[in-house]
């Protein structure tokens, strides 16, 4: 790896938009990509994928499950043994679909485990990595439309069957973990933004897929190598759309 590289972590890099950021970020020589993954079986099948496509950048595979604070303490403790810094930290991983039967509680404190403390505790962890970046570095929280107060106040109805209540509630969870995490950080020298990637194509629930009407993930993931290339450096703590225009929040 070239002292040069800029050394980017993506959680639940594995799988739908995730995965497809990973890919287009390779295209760059001087990106090395770091994908997350629960099951290193999925993982290492997401790595191939990626080195087929055969791009100058570097990808790489580590373990993480964000439920598990533990898991997020190993995963920066191996970082930092390894590389020392991070230059750039997606906050991507998340849940949004559970299987039937589970209580309200459950699907609950587990999207809030996931799409909210997790994203959080990873802040925390690799704060300290950003900070020795060489480049201004740059967070992404991956939140969604539906995290809006004021997009869920106007929505006319929900097309997709169920309103995912612990959905929406977690995704309005991570907009403020941005914005406290702002407010909490304002000497520091970094870039942080939350974005939404649209309707999009991936494994997040039964209805991201072309007949339900999703775009193709590359649409939801490619204004994500833009604002980490500090092309929207202007809009720092913004809430980003991919149509590269702003959300309210
Ligand atoms: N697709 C859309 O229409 C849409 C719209 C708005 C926002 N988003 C946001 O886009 C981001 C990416 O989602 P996606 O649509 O690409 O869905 P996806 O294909 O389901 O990808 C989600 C990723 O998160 C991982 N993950 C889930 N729970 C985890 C945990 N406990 N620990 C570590 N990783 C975990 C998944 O791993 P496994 O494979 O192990 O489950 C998977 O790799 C999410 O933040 C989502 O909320 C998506």
């Amino acid at each position: 790896m070239s002292s040069n590289s800029l050394i980017t972590l993506i959680t639940g890099g594995n799988s739908g938009i995730g995965k497809c950021l990973a890919g287009l970020l390779v295209e760059d020589a001087n990106r090395h990509v770091i994908i997350t993954s629960r099951s290193v079986d999925k993982g290492n099948a997401a790595v191939k994928e990626i080195e087929a496509l055969s791009h100058p950048g570097k990808i790489e595979m580590m373990q993480l499950d964000l439920t598990r604070p533990e898991s997020i303490t190993k995963l920066a403790k191996d970082v930092e043994r390894k590389y020392g810094r991070l230059d750039a930290l997606v906050n991507n991983a998340a849940i949004g679909d559970f299987p039937e039967g589970i209580s309200l509680s459950d699907r609950m404190q587990e999207s809030y485990r996931t799409n909210v403390t997790g994203p959080l505790l990873m802040l925390e962890a690799f704060w300290p990595l950003l900070m020795k970046s060489q480049t201004t570095p740059r967070v992404i929280n991956h939140s969604s439309g539906a995290g809006s107060l004021t997009v869920v106040n106007n929505m006319q109805d929900w097309p997709h069957g169920e309103v995912p209540i612990p959905y929406f509630c977690s995704k309005a969870g991570l907009n403020m973990v941005s914005a406290s995490w702002i407010l909490a950080h304002k000497k520091d020298d970094y870039k942080l933004f939350t974005y939404c990637p649209g309707f999009t194509e991936s494994n997040l629930g039964p209805h991201n897929n072309q007949a339900s009407g999703a775009q193709p993930v590359e649409k939801g993931a490619r204004p994500m190598v833009a604002i980490l290339n500090g092309d929207k450096d202007a809009e720092h703590g913004k809430f980003l759309n991919h149509q590269g225009g702003q959300h309210p929040w």
